[in-house]
């Protein structure tokens, strides 16, 4: 079996509870995209697990790989490697693979991507972790791999063909060239290539190994739909696809082993860094759901915007995943507001929309149209199973499913693993 699990929205949906949910289920969790851009918490009892890099399956007696279209910080995943392992949590080379293809995510990558943004007239709001850069690089075949770090010599001898371009784009943007040839930090690429060189592995072959044998794989998507270098809210947007699709080229795994794909979709809407969202809430409604859901980004501690939920961006996200299922995470927060608003669709010069335009300039521009549905009274982070539910939260739990016409599988009341239960069971 093969599963993919993408964010429906601008990332943030709790697509790291999910997975680690359900990745009991699974012989290999793997990330497909992106980098420590990503953000991703697993909570079981007290423990709280804030990872960037290592795939959220790691607490079940999975592998857990990090593919090949990855870009990928190796102090990084080096320091999520030790804390794990002060919890008590060994992820060794059987444990956890790296593909030979990984980029590296290199200083200068970072120092550019701070560069950039703080020059940019009309920001981005990046995490400033070089995600943009890396994927320059890798497009231009200007790539450090993994493979590459993993040897001193090869990694020397990239880094002399690559030094002399980087450097003059450092310096055009005002930073210290010094950064990409600093003896010291290409001395701690070394040494951390040989720590990690242990891990690396084929990915694509070991996923299509798996599944000819039957076993399970899950793809663990980062970031959010809307967030996709193709689809997304350019510019606004990061520097990978985040899509289901992508999971397939990412890992090298045709479209016809695909089995399932899971949409993890926020009672609500949120976005960190610029760009439109046509439903946020500046007022205290907003405000409330920021604090009632903690919505502080795990990368950057940046507050998140929160706005209503928004059908038409939930529309686009179906038709460019093709949901199978989906989980409707932290329902718990909009408890005690009532009215509760759903976007149905947009106003925009005139006309009415429930499907976003192509342009990111015309979203911006949009008008949600709501409408109102009856809210609910008193915590539900307790609830144990739909029937619990209070009636106004079944209906909003009904009302979205049908909008959207794709079947809702999972609720999750609180960050908790155990605060979760499957729809159609009542646990
Ligand atoms: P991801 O990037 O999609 O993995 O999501 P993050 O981990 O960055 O952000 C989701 C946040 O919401 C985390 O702090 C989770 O612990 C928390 N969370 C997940 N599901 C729920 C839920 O159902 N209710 C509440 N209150 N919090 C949740
Ligand atoms: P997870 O996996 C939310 C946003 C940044 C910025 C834009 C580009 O935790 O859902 P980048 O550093 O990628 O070049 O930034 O993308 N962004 C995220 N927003 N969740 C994420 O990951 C994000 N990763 C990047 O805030 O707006
Ligand atoms: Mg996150």
């Amino acid at each position: 079996m093969f599963t993919i699990i993408t964010g429906a929205q601008f990332g943030d949906e709790g697509k790291g509870k999910v997975v680690d949910l359900i990745s009991g289920d699974y012989d290999l969790v793997v990330r497909f995209q992106g980098g420590d851009n990503a953000g991703h918490t697993v909570k079981v009892g007290d423990d709280v697990y804030k990872l960037h890099l290592v795939p959220s399956g790691f607490l079940f007696d999975t592998r857990v790989l990090i593919g090949p279209g990855t870009v990928m910080n190796p102090e990084v995943l080096a320091g999520e490697i030790d804390m794990l392992a002060e919890g008590g949590i060994e992820l060794g080379p059987e444990k956890l693979g790296i593909d030979a293809k990984t980029s590296i995510i290199m200083p200068y990558h970072i120092e550019l991507d701070g560069l950039r943004e703080s020059r940019r007239t009309e920001k981005i709001g990046t995490t400033r972790r070089g995600i943009g850069f890396a994927y320059i690089d890798k497009v231009a075949r200007d790539e450090i791999r993994m493979a590459d770090i993993a040897n001193r010599d090869r990694l020397l001898r990239r880094l002399n063909e690559l030094a002399p371009s980087r450097e003059s784009s450092i310096k055009e943007l005002g930073g210290d060239p010094g950064i990409v040839m600093d003896e010291r930090l290409i001395a701690r690429y070394a040494d951390l290539g040989k720590r990690l060189a242990p891990y690396i592995t084929d990915v694509s072959y070991e996923i299509n190994r798996a599944l000819e044998e039957g076993r399970n794989v899950l793809a663990e998507g980062a970031q959010g739909t809307h967030l996709d270098v193709i689809h997304g809210t350019q510019k606004f947007v990061t520097s990978s696809s985040t899509i289901a699709g992508s999971a397939c080229a990412n890992l090298g795994v045709g479209p016809t082993k695909v089995d399932g794909v899971l949409g993890i979709v926020k009672a609500y809407i949120t976005r960190v860094g610029e760009g439109p969202l046509p439903t946020e809430l500046t007022d205290r409604t907003g405000r409330r759901i920021q604090e009632v859901g903690k919505e502080f980004g795990t990368t950057t501690g940046r507050a998140r915007r929160c706005g209503w939920f928004d059908l038409p961006l939930l529309k686009k996200a179906i038709y460019l995943n093709g949901y199978t299922s989906i989980a409707l995470t932290k329902l718990d927060v909009l408890s005690d507001l009532d009215p509760i608003k759903v976007c149905v669709s947009y106003e925009l010069d005139g006309r009415a929309l429930d499907y976003p335009p192509e342009n990111t300039a015309d979203l911006a521009r949009c008008r949600p149209v709501y409408e109102e549905l009856p809210g609910w009274k008193g915590d539900l982070t307790g609830v144990k199973g739909f029937d619990e539910l209070p009636q106004a939260a079944q209906n909003y739990i009904l009302s979205l499913e049908k909008s959207m016409g794709v079947p809702i599988v999972y609720v999750s009341v609180g960050p908790a693993r155990a605060q979760t239960f499957r729809k159609e069971t009542g646990n």
